[in-house]
């Protein structure tokens, strides 16, 4: 693939001699947007295809040029293709080896095209399958969640809040908030690809044509839903990349928050679940080790997300209308984040697909009735005591129990009565917390009633996209 005389770029046509190599190593991005190689060729055998339609290449011409490309993505794909630091970037890389493969009759390929156009729309396609891999990847995430959930439907545990305990829940109550992330993340790609499905192509360098493009044919050829309507918005818009990025951030966040938890629940203290080997790392050092390096990861990965919308953002900051070199460096913030996430998705979608959760250790730490101070209070709201009152009685009824190290449900009728006149014998049935989540049947409770509900529901939901 050696290019025969040193590479002069197309675009230092009107300048005098060779850029200085400070300049070129500062304007090099093929290491990066390298990556885009098969979106670029797709965009370009879409649009000579289109040129030839409308009688401004040679049909013939056209053909040859779509099946060049063919080769040069074969290239591509095998690491073939030399990076030549003086070619810049991806487009010029694709247009200088076309060159070699079919002659002068490449220079057809550029009419009504500028790379501001070009790159617009390999972000776009490359934003678009992007959304796909990461929907699917959050979709098998989902999936994880939900076989856990439904196997523990009947394991009890504390919710949290503030890291204390707080009121029972079951273990599905609490994956399938995951599950409603989750999807909510995938509602997120789905709105950014329906965004970045639009083909840019035609709007040049920032001002379109004066060539009769048929932008139309084009959009459709790429599967796109339509075309953009301003040209100096179309070359420099990035709002697509940014988006994408804010929906893998987002994700990326969510990954980050059941990664928190798998720390947190491996450890001997809490001892609430156990990764599969397959999914736990060892130490160097310490043979007894066994460590939940996939969530730490999915902890971590999480910062690498964040940096890369920040970055992304900063660089579409005060741009001035429309493209500006800038934009180049949306590259690497770009085109690492889905992949990050898909990885980041699998991995913890197979750590907890594999896990054993410990109901036995999850039972116990609901103590002895501590969890259910609220429904105590919330017995006498339902014998007519305005609520701060109840509250206040229960209160005093905790730290009694506290003061006497005895558990809150051990506490006597007797001495119920003694926090509050409405308290009756009964009270003492509070303490079950079974039967306290069997209580909690509002929509979106944690009550069995409405988890079934909810299980039943996504169960549904997923296995209609995919099977
Ligand atoms: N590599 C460039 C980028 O990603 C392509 C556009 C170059 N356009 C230009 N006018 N120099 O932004």
């Amino acid at each position: 693939m050696r290019a025969k005389e040193k590479a002069k770029p197309v675009s230092r046509a009107a300048l005098a001699g060779e850029a200085d190599p400070r300049l070129v190593a500062l304007s090099v991005s093929i290491q990066d947007d390298g990556a885009l190689y098969a979106e670029d060729i797709r965009g370009s055998q879409a649009h000579v295809t289109m040129l030839a339609a409308q009688g401004i290449v040679p049909k013939a011409v056209a053909r040859r040029i779509v099946a060049a490309l063919d080769q040069v993505r074969a290239e591509f794909a095998a690491g073939k293709v030399r990076f030549d630091p003086a070619l810049e970037d991806v487009h010029t890389h694709v247009e200088r080896r076309l060159g070699e493969l079919v002659g002068k009759d490449a220079g057809y390929l550029h009419a009504g095209r500028s790379r501001n156009d070009q790159v617009a729309l390999d972000e776009r396609l490359f934003i678009v399958a992007a959304c796909d891999r990461c929907d699917a990847a959050l979709e098998r995430l989902q999936r994880a969640f939900l076989s856990q959930a439904r196997a523990h439907e009947a394991t009890i545990l504390p919710g949290y809040t503030h890291l204390q305990r707080a009121q029972p829940v079951s273990l599905a109550h609490h994956l399938l908030a995951y599950v409603e992330m989750f999807g909510r993340d995938r509602e997120r790609f789905a709105e950014v690809r329906r965004r970045a499905a639009i083909s840019p192509l035609g709007s040049g360098a920032l001002a379109g044509t004066t060539l009769k493009l048929d932008r139309e044919a084009v959009a459709a050829r790429l599967g796109l839903a339509g075309v953009t309507r301003n040209s100096l918005d179309a070359v420099s818009d990035r709002d697509s990349a940014i988006e994408l990025s804010f929906a893998c951030a987002l994700a990326a966040v969510h990954l980050s928050r059941i990664g928190e938890e798998l720390v947190l629940w491996t450890t001997k203290e809490f001892g609430f679940m156990t990764l599969d080997d397959a999914f736990a790392t060892g130490s160097s050092l310490m043979p007894q080790k066994k460590n939940p390096d996939v969530g730490e990861l999915a902890r971590g990965r999480a910062g690498r997300a964040l940096g890369d919308l920040v970055a992304l953002l900063s660089i579409v900051k005060n741009l001035p209308l429309s493209y500006n070199r800038d934009l180049q460096e949306d590259k690497r913030p770009l085109l690492g984040g889905p992949d990050a996430l898909v990885l980041t998705a699998d991995a913890v979608a197979g750590a907890v697909e594999t896990a054993t959760f410990h109901a036995d250790r999850m039972e116990e730490a609901l103590g002895s009735g501590e969890a259910l101070a609220t429904d105590a209070a919330e017995y006498l709201v339902e014998r007519g005591v305005p609520f701060r009152e109840a509250h206040e009685a229960v209160g005093k009824a905790a730290a009694f129990a506290t003061a006497q190290g005895r558990p809150m449900a051990k506490l006597t009728a007797p001495e119920w009565k003694g926090f509050h006149p409405r308290f009756e014998k009964d009270v003492l049935r509070v303490f079950d917390a079974r039967k306290s989540l069997a209580r909690r049947d509002l929509p979106g409770a944690p009550g069995p009633r409405q988890v079934r509900r909810e299980l039943a529901r996504w169960e549904k939901a997923l296995g209609k996209r995919r099977s």
